[in-house]
């Protein structure tokens, strides 16, 4: 999701990250323009640099495919234009376009399908996504508003309402490789999840009475806003719901939101980010079905080997604006989940599994269903605190469990957490480092005194942690990865507002763009170095678009990524991916990218 959707509903006394940062600095008596050389101490890395002689040859692929070092490919400039551009010694296709049917004919819908037809068809707004056993693709759909749709703002009737949501969701699709990219295939897993799909709730909110509603009483429907993702150790997908707040609202003018719901950025009548759902759909209306909003703003879990599996929405993972939830074994085999709330000035969360998830399950217990939950406390002195968010801290002694799960955010107010810069993505790569991206904060409130570079973070930076116990302590020790606006190279400035990050276990650390970019050009796709901080541009993307999700196949030989809403679905702007499919499409497309290297060499390479 672009970032013109960003409030600020966080009235909590709770001190800001750059508050936080400014004080870190002034303690180690550096000033905060030279933030960037300050921070990096961690763990022995050097300053964020480009160094585009560097190379070091510590590539582990093996087999077909030059090793050309760890980001040996030659880095690009960026680009404004209306089609992806990539390292000379890499290739792009795309695949899976907004409408393409999920039978594998490989045929698509028309421009103006029905909402019979969407449902059966690859919807709007590619984000986070995940290839099992290099075969089945569970990929989010986030969004697609009514211009994208109808090329118009507005929704004039029940069906129009249907269509939107049925573009939503999930889509579960099976793919065979055919030469350098892949293709649908007919498989019996493929399937669409949306916004009328059956789901259940499980974990300890499930039976709350928060989760029940006049329209659908106990039987719970749809997953929305379907942002960033995470996967288990045992083969399933986690779909995230981000900026569920813009779909609810009333027609009813004399309407008033509670404080939880203000606290999860639901303000008024008025709410609905114009997608007018609540117009025509009363489920969506709050003056009408109470309660609605509340089965909405968890992490979901898909079975991407069964069809017939509902969604499930785990409730110990607690109800923000989760932008993903990362998994992580911790030791003793736990089952750790990272998860950032994506809204100017919120938190950091972190949930343990009770106990090692393979004797849970053998148990038939479920390692999401029990453990704890965290909310983040970053220190000035570089540590940091895992606050508990149960009645067993004592600040939250007087609230009930339910209450806590499905108003997290209210309860980390209370736990005392730190307001970040919008947390998008979180991964973990070599020796347990995890990397989240901040990924700006324009406006955070308060605090007339914050210096003015800090005051407005309109470029973001990357954070990296290093958690005890192998995950599942309740300390860690911070600093920082990049500063977006101190990373360079010939050219200036190479990206700001990092989104997608994601590293693989050699060295690399992906990362993505989501706002705007030096020269006013297009997201990107860059590639660091987790040692040096050496930052090299891979992929520019479409004008109008923004670059998420990130999967490999292949022992990384193939990776995919997504164009999301190019040209901002202005067919004046782009037409991409037609000129890529050839299919003389001319409304832009929501669609995947495939990238291999020429040399079918590790990506990153
Ligand atoms: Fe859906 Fe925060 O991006
Ligand atoms: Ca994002
Ligand atoms: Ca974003």
């Amino acid at each position: 999701m672009h970032d013109d959707h960003d409030e600020i509903s966080n009235e909590s006394g709770n001190k800001l990250f750059s508050d936080i940062v400014n004080a870190r600095a002034t303690r180690r008596g550096f000033v905060v323009g030279s933030l960037g050389a300050a921070a990096l101490t961690f763990v022995g890395a050097s300053q964020a640099q480009a160094n585009p002689n560097k190379g070091p040859n510590n590539n582990s692929g093996k087999g077909k495919g030059a090793d050309k070092g760890l980001i040996g490919f030659t880095s690009i400039p960026l680009n404004g234009g209306p089609y992806p551009t990539i390292a000379p010694e890499y290739a792009l296709a795309a695949i899976l376009p907004w409408r393409e049917k999920i039978d594998g004919s490989g045929e698509s819908y028309p421009y103006n399908l029905t909402s019979e037809q969407q449902e059966k068809a690859i919807g709007l707004g590619h984000d986070g996504m995940w290839l099992f056993n290099d075969e089945v693709l569970c990929l989010n759909l986030e969004y697609g508003t009514n211009y994208h749709m109808f090329g118009r703002n507005d929704v004039r009737s029940l069906e129009e309402v249907r269509t939107v949501q049925a573009a939503h969701g999930v889509a579960v699709v099976a793919l065979q490789r055919t030469g350098d990219t892949f293709k649908m295939k007919r498989d019996r897993r493929n399937r669409r999840i949306h916004v009328n799909t059956p789901v259940e709730f499980s974990g300890p909110a499930a039976g709350s009475d928060l989760l029940v509603t006049k329209i659908d009483n106990h039987n719970p429907k749809g997953t929305v806003n379907n942002c960033s993702m995470g996967h288990t150790p045992w083969g399933t997908y986690l779909t995230c719901e981000e900026n569920f707040d813009q779909y609810f609202g009333s027609k009813d003018k004399s309407w008033t939101a509670s404080d939880e719901q203000k606290r999860m950025s639901i303000s008024g009548p008025n709410e609905g980010a114009g997608y007018g759902w609540f117009d025509y759909d009363d489920r969506f209306d709050l003056a009408k079905n109470e309660n609605e909003d509340n089965r909405f703003g968890w992490v979901v879990e898909i079975d991407p080997q069964n069809p017939n599996a509902k969604p499930i929405k785990r409730t110990a993972l607690g109800r923000f604006k989760h932008e993903g939830a990362t998994v992580v074994e911790g030791i003793a085999k736990r089952i750790v989940v990272y998860s950032g709330d994506d809204e100017r000035n919120e938190y950091i969360y972190k949930f343990v599994s009770a106990q090692n998830w393979r004797a849970m399950m053998a148990r038939g217990k479920h390692p999401l269903d029990e453990g704890t939950l965290y909310v983040a406390e970053f220190k000035a002195d570089g540590t940091g605190v895992w606050n508990e968010l149960s009645p067993k801290n004592p600040k939250l002694a007087d609230k009930t469990m339910d209450w806590i799960l499905v108003n997290t955010r209210a309860a980390a107010d209370i736990a005392g957490a730190t307001k970040m810069d919008r947390p998008e993505w979180i991964t973990v790569g070599q020796n347990q480092e995890v990397f989240c991206t901040l990924t700006n904060n324009t406006n955070p409130v308060g605090h007339p005194d914050r210096p003015a570079n800090l005051a407005n973070n309109a470029d973001g930076h990357i954070v990296r942690w290093k958690d005890s116990r192998s995950h599942v302590g309740t300390s860690f020790e911070w600093d920082f990865f990049a500063i977006a606006k101190e990373v360079h190279d010939k050219d200036g400035q190479m990206f700001g507002s990092p989104d997608g990050i994601w590293a693989d276990m050699k060295g690399r650390v992906f990362v993505e763009t989501d706002g705007t970019q030096p020269g006013k050009n297009n997201d990107q796709l860059l590639v660091a170095d987790q040692k040096t901080a050496e930052f090299k541009r891979l992929m520019t993307g479409v004008r109008g678009g923004e670059v998420t999700g990130i999967t490999t196949a292949d022992n990384q030989r193939v990776m995919l990524a997504n164009i999301q809403h190019p040209g901002n679905g202005d067919p004046a702007v782009t037409d991409f991916p037609s000129a890529m499919l050839k299919d003389g499409q001319t409304v832009p497309r929501d669609a995947t990218l495939v990238i291999v290297r020429k040399d079918k060499g590790i990506i990153g390479s």
